[in-house]
């Protein structure tokens, strides 16, 4: 077996750790390059310093097959990932703002060019949401039919709310969240609802619900933790606070809305404790199916990317069989 070539874009929070992932199996895979921003001068870790370039180009002469895109942003992420593909390779991203604004586009390029555009860490980190939900979509049987999907999607807004129950105060839970890697670069878009609005978007699409030509989600409401807990909103002795996503299929299209709200006790999404995200489908026929796990950091994050790298290892034949799957376990100290 020959070990697959494997490029990188983005070495921050979760480039490293899926660099590192890499690195550890030198039989399976061959780091090829992995591009920074240029002029850069963040400190990188020294077994990745010789592979390290300033510009796309290079990343294409470095030969890879496979390209995991971990910067961030719509563009030139999006961009990158189209042109990656429109050359045979294959593309894995944990970016949900590119693949959400991109989606279409990107879809159709990776099926024009028979290759694999795999998303699985855009929502959700270590929970399977995007595969389970697209699983039940591709599903004949009634029982697996969905008509809902909720959940909490932002694990930086649940670790903050968490800290602020636990007596920390609003700077501090911001600092702790952004230090252990849970919060985006600019950490607003996880408190003002366009993390969630992006993560939403994605499972409808893999629902097939926003199949139809200019199909858009429908917004009932968007609450935002952007300046703080909203005055008013309080919550009872024993309940806890969510910020919790919603998208509903209903006879005028999916309507979908971000919600703060308190869950008591023996609510699919109390029990939520830092980073972790969940996530309620709500079959048509059936009783609801709950995926948990932690959100956001870069263990989790890493071991999603790894299962599509993995998809695509097993579609080259380069791997065989079920690869041991560490997405349910949720060590204290993921990140
Ligand atoms: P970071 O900000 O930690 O890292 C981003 C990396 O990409 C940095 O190395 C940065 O360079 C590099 N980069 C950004 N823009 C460019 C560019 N134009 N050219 C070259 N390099 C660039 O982000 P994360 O690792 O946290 O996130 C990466 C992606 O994964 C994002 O799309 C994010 O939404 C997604 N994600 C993150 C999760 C998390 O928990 N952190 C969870 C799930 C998804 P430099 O170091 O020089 O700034
Ligand atoms: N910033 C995101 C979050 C990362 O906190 O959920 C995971 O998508």
């Amino acid at each position: 077996r020959r070990p697959l070539r494997v490029a990188l874009l983005g070495l921050g929070t979760v480039g490293r750790r899926v660099f590192a992932e890499l690195s550890s199996a030198p039989h399976l895979f061959h780091v090829t390059a992995i591009l920074v921003r240029r002029g850069s001068d963040i400190d990188r870790p020294r077994a990745a310093r010789p592979l390290i370039v300033e510009s796309f180009d290079d990343v294409l002469a470095s030969g890879p097959e496979l390209v995991v895109e971990a910067t961030g942003g719509a563009e030139p992420a999006a961009s990158w990932m189209a042109q990656l593909m429109e050359r045979g390779l294959h593309v894995v991203t944990a970016n949900k703002v590119a693949v959400a604004r991109a989606s279409t586009r990107l879809s159709g390029v990776a099926r024009q060019h028979g290759v694999q555009f795999l998303a699985s860490a855009a929502v959700g980190g270590s929970v399977p949401a995007l595969e389970t939900v697209a699983r039940c979509a591709a599903s004949s049987s009634p029982a697996e039919r969905l008509v809902g999907i909720t959940g909490v999607l932002n694990g930086t807004s649940n670790a903050i709310l968490e800290s602020l129950r636990l007596g920390c105060s609003w700077e501090a839970a911001i600092d702790e969240a952004r230090a252990a890697g849970l919060a985006e670069a600019d950490p607003t878009s996880d408190l003002d609802g366009s993390d969630v609005a992006c993560k939403l978007e994605l499972l409808a699409r893999a629902a097939g619900w926003l199949d139809a030509p200019n199909a858009k989600l429908r917004w009932i409401r968007r609450d935002s933790l952007a300046s703080g807990v909203p005055a008013g909103i309080t919550c009872e002795e024993g309940r806890r606070l969510r910020l919790v996503g919603a998208v509903h299929l209903t006879e005028i299209g999916s309507i979908a809305s971000i919600v703060l709200q308190s869950v008591a006790p023996g609510h699919p999404l109390f029990e939520l404790s830092g980073a972790a995200n969940a996530v309620v489908l709500e079959h048509a026929e059936s009783p609801p199916t709950v995926l948990r796990g932690i959100g956001a950091g870069a263990w989790p994050t890493a071991t999603s990317v790894m299962g599509d790298v993995f998809a695509v290892c097993r579609r080259l034949r380069l791997v065989e069989g079920a690869i041991p799957s560490t997405q349910q376990i949720e060590p204290e100290d993921a990140r």
